[in-house]
């Protein structure tokens, strides 16, 4: 019964009256999800600066020392503490000297999340992905416009963050693929402030393989990406081959910074 409103509500496409339904807008999302879904096809060969694993992080295969940075975006929710706390330590080993650690992070979560990875990584600053319309928070306290990311280290001295502007507005938020999906245009922003050319970058909560797709976007980097679902590591494959290229990229251009002189 739901597929065949889903199906109706897809061929509608933009045409589907507003109010005949009671939530067209999420109709339309399902729908959209289906198709993007069932166009995803299984990729067995990556870019060579790219490697994605079906694992859990805790057996991601990365020589120690090695990584410039980790992005992330870990589950947000309290019984994720004990990853948390793993994943910092798993960090620890992993990163060069002065590399970085950031992840998305839920505000009602922050504190306890900075609780957990403080046991072995030093806190550097913090900023926000910050959406255009705000949105009733799930338990509806409050009205929602901010999803906060934070960034941390491997020692305790104050780095450079690549003038890193901490407000980062994305432009292509949908959840085409997967409900925890982020925009790509805010990672193609860390990524490009906070690594450089030659980098090693590692995603261990990997999801649809938003942080894949924005590394390919940049261009010139070493990506290492996990997930523990099957299912998202298939996604992710397929977005990083099939979303993975500039001229995928809209805003790819107004991005770009030419110095005078
Ligand atoms: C918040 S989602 C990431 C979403 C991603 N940023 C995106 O845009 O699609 C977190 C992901 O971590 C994965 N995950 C949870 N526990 C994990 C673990 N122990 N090792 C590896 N992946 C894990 C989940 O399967 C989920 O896909």
């Amino acid at each position: 019964m739901l597929d065949s409103v889903i199906d109706d509500a897809n061929s509608l496409g933009d045409d589907l009256p507003s109010g005949l339904i009671r939530k067209p807008g999420k109709i339309k999302a399902a729908a959209k999800r289906k198709k993007k879904l069932s166009e995803v096809k299984t990729v067995n060969v990556l870019p060579a600066n790219i490697d994605v694993q079906h694992c859990d992080f805790r057996n991601l295969q990365v020589e120690d020392g090695s990584v410039d940075l980790i992005l992330t975006d870990v589950i947000w929710s309290l019984s994720a503490r004990k990853d948390w706390l793993a994943l910092s330590e798993c960090a620890k080993k992993w990163l060069k000297p002065k590399g970085l650690f950031v992840s998305l992070i839920g505000s009602e979560t922050l504190p306890d999340f900075l609780d957990e990875i403080r046991t072995h990584l030093h806190y550097q600053t913090m900023g926000a992905m910050v959406y255009k319309a705000p949105k009733m928070s799930v338990d509806g306290r409050l009205f929602k416009q901010l999803t906060p990311f934070v960034i941390a280290s491997n020692c305790k001295e104050k780095l450079d963050l690549g003038g890193l502007i901490d407000a980062l507005f994305p432009k292509d938020a949908n959840k085409d693929y997967f409900d925890m999906q982020q925009p790509i245009s805010p990672m193609v922003d860390l990524t490009r402030a906070l690594s450089k050319a030659g980098d090693v970058v590692v995603d261990p909560h990997l999801g649809s393989g938003t942080n894949g797709v924005a590394d390919m976007r940049v261009g010139q980097r070493n990506f290492i990406g996990c997930d523990i679902n099957l299912k998202t590591v298939d996604i992710a494959r397929h977005r990083i081959h099939t979303e993975g290229r500039e001229e995928f990229d809209p805003f790819f251009k107004s991005r770009v910074v030419t110095v005078a002189g």
